[in-house]
């Protein structure tokens, strides 16, 4: 969550909403953005849509539950029509850091499984180049040695810590999370793939060709930006 008002967020997460078709397997994002879509399609669940909701994190199944939305994983679907998903930051090129939440693991899995893939966002998640810290979800008994990988790529890992409880973070899959700063990313491809190649590294926040549209919502519209 950064700095967009809840009614830009809500608009974004509404008009991606009305994307979803009868019959649709639909990824359903996590994050403040991200839900407003959720409760929408769960609405229309509501009027008689017939969808089935593939979660991206603990939060968001939870919340497709409370929705009313029929819920399955990916191993139970031949395919997902449409994911529908947050961002922390996305560039002109429509790559997007994403993992504020710590959700991003599942998140490009279920994204990048979706014939379409559309991130809402509010405009404080607009930039013309990717410049926040990467969030990198690690296995736990590899921290050390990502840290120095990370470090020799020039970046600057911190880890993430929990708000309430004394420790780190651990995600949803029992992993640890490094926000790694790059300072601007002039090539998110390149290190797209230098992340991925590292050992311990399960995977990183950085979605590159992978974002269809942004669905931005401003103060008295959606801005749609397509590939
Ligand atoms: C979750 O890990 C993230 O990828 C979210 O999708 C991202 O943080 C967007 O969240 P907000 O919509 O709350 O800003």
């Amino acid at each position: 969550t950064t700095g967009g008002t809840d009614d830009q967020k809500r608009r974004a997460g509404e008009r991606a909403a009305e994307l979803v078709e009868d019959g649709d397997v639909v990824g359903l994002g996590t994050g403040s953005t991200a839900a407003h879509a959720i409760r929408a399609i769960g609405r229309a669940v509501d009027d008689g849509l017939d969808v089935r909701g593939v979660p991206t994190s603990f939060d968001s199944r939870a919340l497709a539950r409370r929705s009313g939305i029929p819920r399955c994983s990916l191993d139970e679907v031949d395919d997902v029509d449409l994911a529908i998903d947050g961002a922390d930051q996305i560039d002109a090129d429509l790559s997007a850091i994403k993992g504020g939440g710590a959700a991003h693991a599942r998140e490009k899995v279920v994204d990048a499984a979706a014939d379409r893939f559309v991130v809402v966002a509010d405009p404080s998640k607009v930039a013309e180049s990717l410049s926040r810290p990467v969030p990198v979800e690690v296995l736990p008994d590899a921290l050390a040695a990502v840290e120095r990988d990370l470090e020799a790529l020039d970046g600057d890992p911190t880890l993430r810590r929990a708000e309430r409880k004394d420790g780190p973070v651990v995600t949803d899959n029992g992993n640890l999370l490094l926000d790694c700063d790059f300072g601007v990313v002039d090539d998110p491809a390149s290190l797209s793939t230098a992340l991925s190649g590292l050992p311990g590294i399960v995977e990183h926040g950085l979605f590159v060709d992978l974002v269809d549209a942004v669905y931005v919502g401003t103060d008295d519209g959606v801005d749609v930006r397509e590939r």
